[in-house]
């Protein structure tokens, strides 16, 4: 008797003890499709041995997957932890495939995944998301209801400091709830913003680097080279060692999800895209993306918007024509919490500028497309999806029509909001919904 209590207590405990943070998925250093995908599943437990096991189902039953790896981060004031990654491997595109994470030989953690599409899909977009706000909260579950097939977080991934406390407070908990079991479904994808550098002040910042696995396909910077993320010795240490190939590498990629190839920038003040290696590399990854129909460029910082807050900070606009030149559809930017849609536009800078200041030129707008009747455009159009749990900026300019930009659209600063492409062969239908998932502004774009 006595030994059958000890045990169920041992059962208890071991449930109890199983994870810090549930089973997330990842598209890790995948960056292109292939007819056999994979995806990155990572937990994390406490510092202390024990046999992890993952089984994805095939049709002839449970297929255990290649030993899950570790990196442990010991960054107050979380006890040092182990981030564990599992690469789940011979995935079926676009199936919804069961997976099982065992303890010491017990199921512990169960969930399906949604692989990558070849075709048509649903990649929700959302900004300056996780402050552990109320509105935070009801995006995360207007999102789920939508049924997306991934996630992008265009920046500001985390607040107060993109650290690691806050990630296990209120990133983790809110996008991979029982009740809004997002992340272990589908792959969340994401940018830093300017709240998820490092930050002297705290030992823990930074922990995108660590805590996340994206393709490792962008600008090979190396630690403490220009244009990467600034680290100082002694305080980041700690995340450097646990996020391995990713620091500095990961804050910039490109991968293709369906039809759509997507470049995603490190927008932050430390970069700067107008560098020869820096912008050599952009041209050819959008010079390489000839197979996609359409072109996405995903960043933090904004090229154009018209927001009273955050007016002057303009300095990505010099890589317009370059997006330009290589027929980009669509710039995906966070960083100023609402909604705006630009025309689709051209912009030739007169004047090179510095950071903080306007950066001057020429624009050419396209008056003609509505997204309604006329939906070929011929230039770019720009959208800020930075409404996805922070503090909203400027409400009042919702409705005073002259304090937009003469190339703004749309903008809506009185509601959280999140993006829904719908992207198919030919045609992407965009939609900004609201937490309540009431439709906000629809266009509909098509080659
Ligand atoms: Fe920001």
């Amino acid at each position: 008797m006595r030994s059958l209590l000890l045990a169920l207590l041992t059962l208890l405990l071991q449930a109890q003890d199983a994870f810090l943070v549930k089973p997330y998925l990842q598209l890790g250093d995948a960056p292109r499709a292939a007819a056999k995908e994979r995806l990155d599943l990572m937990w994390h437990a406490v510092d202390r041995d024990s046999v992890w096991t993952v089984e994805v189902q095939g049709s002839k039953g449970w297929n255990p997957q290649a030993a899950p790896v570790f990196r442990v981060l010991n960054a107050p004031p979380l006890p040092a932890h182990r981030i564990y990654r599992a690469t789940l491997r011979n995935l079926p595109p676009g199936a919804s495939v069961p997976y099982r994470v065992k303890q010491n030989g017990s199921v512990v953690f169960e969930a399906e995944a949604l692989i990558r599409r070849l075709g048509a899909h649903r990649m929700i977009v959302f900004g300056d998301a996780a402050n552990g706000s109320r509105e935070q909260a009801a995006i995360a579950k207007a999102v789920l209801a939508q049924h997306p097939d991934a996630v992008f977080i265009a920046g500001d991934l985390v607040y107060g400091r993109g650290r690691a406390a806050e990630y296990r407070g209120h990133f983790f908990p809110v996008y991979n709830s029982e009740a809004v079991p997002l992340m272990r479904r589908v792959p969340f994808l994401g940018v830093p913003g300017n709240h998820d550098v490092p930050f002297a002040a705290f030992r823990d910042a930074a922990a995108y680097f660590a805590y996340w696995s994206q393709p490792l396909s962008g600008p090979p910077l190396k630690p403490g080279e220009p244009n990467a993320a600034p680290v100082i010795a002694g305080v980041h240490d700690a995340v450097v060692a646990a996020s391995g190939p990713a620091f500095p590498r990961m804050a910039s990629f490109s991968f293709d999800y369906g039809q759509v190839h997507w470049t995603v920038l490190d927008s932050n003040v430390y970069v700067n895209w107008e560098s020869p290696a820096l912008k050599a590399w952009l041209e050819a990854d959008l010079k390489a993306a000839k197979t996609a129909t359409w072109r996405i460029v995903a960043l933090h910082h904004p090229l154009f918007q018209s927001s009273r807050s955050h007016m002057d900070d303009q300095w990505m606009r010099p890589i317009s024509p370059i997006l330009e030149k290589y027929g980009v559809d669509l710039v995906l930017a966070g960083h100023v919490h609402n909604y705006q849609r630009t025309a689709p536009l051209r912009f030739k800078p007169t004047k090179a500028g510095l950071r903080g200041r306007p950066v001057e030129g020429e624009f050419t707008v396209d008056e003609a497309f509505d997204g309604k009747t006329i939906t070929r455009a011929k230039g770019i159009i720009h959208i800020v999806t930075g409404a996805g749990g922070a503090e909203l900026y400027d409400p009042w300019q919702t409705d005073v029509k002259t304090s937009w930009q003469p190339w703004t659209r749309t903008f809506i600063s009185d509601k959280h909001s999140f993006t829904v492409p719908d992207v198919a062969e030919k045609t992407i239908k965009l939609r900004q919904l609201d937490a309540e998932g009431r439709e906000l502004d629809a266009i509909t774009l098509t080659k």
